[in-house]
């Protein structure tokens, strides 16, 4: 068993021999992915990338960053979906609390902020004036290079930097895209602008340890080298094991023989506010990969103990369709406590000079108990620390048990066509060109409404 990552399924009350047949179904679908015989397979680049990144790429990406910290105090970070989530869940749970806040008070330091993964006004014109008078680079990050909400927050962007910097402004920007298609290529190549390729075969919510991830967090000081590590003691663990020594094989076999048995939503419950990125990394993972079909668990994500005051009530006592995936990070962290008090006024002495992470802990364990006991099933993800190999390792992890999962599920877990259908109503309200057949359907249906 790894020594970073361990799967406790100790609180779930399964039948072994049905189990069993659901872990050879497991293996056989991390089978498929090593050797690109299952469905999808022009995307599965992500699964050998952590094994054999090129190194020429990952120096580059580490003089750009430099650079970039040379010479800005803030780092624009525009894009959506798999093109911004690996890096802002890898920031929140790494970066010290209040980062941004302790650079402004010392004026040192690169700061971050990320926008394009939505279109509201408010938070970009709030942005853009927020870093008016600082000194600014730009990582625009798309695949397909066309996406509506990142192409127009960069356009926002550029007339913000020309305004500033005037034509030089275009030395600030760096592209990470498509190494031939797209809009952004076009844009980039036309103005000289340094891009970052996004290998062909990897799809944009897995590709977390190429150029999409990679220069921003080597940007904010992020040690890339043991994110990659990571990745890559977990590539090996799940390549030289097999059955229940193989974690990934054990989560996609328990994820799936619950599905079948009506838990049709998962909860992934931390208890460490700053992984709640992290879940919405992981959402959009599941999410887009299983969800199609009419098929596929519904991923959801808690922070304890904050939401069992919210949403407790419903996973204890609710309707019975959840599971929950339990991430314990088992490394006590800083030592916090408090000392005894004389009078003792709200009887918090019994606690005292105990650890805030072992209050925690012990929070964790009774939840843990309650809601098994309440019929929610809970698999317990335990990770020994959390600092990137550590996080390297469970992100791998997650893509690898993701892949088998769908393929379990007999899905593509590779491609999103489900997502078009919003796009395609948006262009053709918007009146954009070659959706004029399909505005007249909406605006049709739009009268019918009112
Ligand atoms: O996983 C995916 O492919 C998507 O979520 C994309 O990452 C997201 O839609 C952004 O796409 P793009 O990078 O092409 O702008």
């Amino acid at each position: 068993m790894a020594k970073e990552l361990r799967i406790n399924s100790e609180h779930l009350d399964v039948d072994g021999a049905l189990l069993a047949g659901y872990l050879t179904r497991a293996a056989a679908a991390q089978q498929q992915l090593y050797d690109g015989s299952g469905v999808g397979s022009d995307y599965i680049g992500w699964v050998e990338w952590v094994n054999t990144v090129d190194q020429s790429v990952v120096v580059d990406i580490l003089e750009t960053a430099r650079d970039i910290k040379r010479r800005a105090k803030v780092l624009l970070v525009i894009g959506i979906g798999g093109s911004y989530l690996g890096a802002k869940s890898t920031l929140e749970a790494l970066l010290p609390d209040f980062d941004n806040e302790q650079k402004i008070k010392s004026g040192e330091g690169l700061r971050v902020y990320f926008l394009g993964h939505h279109i509201s006004q408010r938070y970009i014109a709030s942005l853009l004036s927020h870093i008016a008078d600082e000194d600014v680079f730009i990582n625009v990050i798309s695949k397909s290079g066309t996406t509506t909400e990142p192409a127009v927050a960069f356009r926002l962007v550029r007339q913000f930097m020309h305004n500033k910097y005037g034509d030089d402004y275009l030395d600030r920007v760096v592209a990470t895209t498509d190494s031939s298609k797209g809009a952004l290529k076009r844009f980039a190549d036309a103005n000289g602008i340094k891009c970052f390729v996004i290998p062909d075969d990897i799809g944009g919510r897995y590709s977390l340890f190429t150029p999409v991830g990679l220069l921003p967090l080597a940007a904010m000081d992020i040690d890339i080298g043991d994110l990659l590590a990571g990745a890559k003691a977990a590539y090996t663990d799940f390549k030289l094991n097999d059955g229940i020594d193989n974690a990934a094989i054990v989560y996609a076999a328990l994820r799936n023989y619950l599905y079948d048995r009506g838990y049709k939503v998962e909860i992934l419950a931390n208890y460490n506010p700053q992984l709640s990125y992290l879940a919405e990394w992981w959402k959009q993972l599941y999410g887009e990969s299983e969800g199609k079909g009419g098929k596929g668990i519904l991923p959801h994500a808690m922070t304890f103990t904050t939401d069992l005051h919210s949403l407790g009530q419903y996973v204890q006592d609710g309707e019975r369709l959840l599971f929950e995936t339990v991430l314990d990070i088992t490394a006590p962290g800083e030592h916090l406590a408090f000392s005894d008090d004389v009078d003792d006024m709200d009887g918090l002495n019994y606690l005292a000079g105990k650890p805030l992470s072992e209050i925690n802990r012990t929070a964790m364990l009774g939840t843990i108990l309650a809601h098994s006991e309440g019929g929610v099933p809970n698999i317990v993800i335990e990770l020994a620390e959390l600092d990137a190999h550590h996080l390297g390792y469970l992100y791998y992890f997650f893509m690898l048990s993701c892949g088998i999962s769908g393929y379990m599920m007999a899905v593509n877990p590779f491609d999103q066509p489900g997502v078009e259908n919003y796009k395609n109503n948006m262009y053709a309200l918007l009146g954009k060109a070659g959706y004029e057949h399909l505005a007249e359907q909406l605006n049709q249906k739009i009268k019918k409404l009112r």
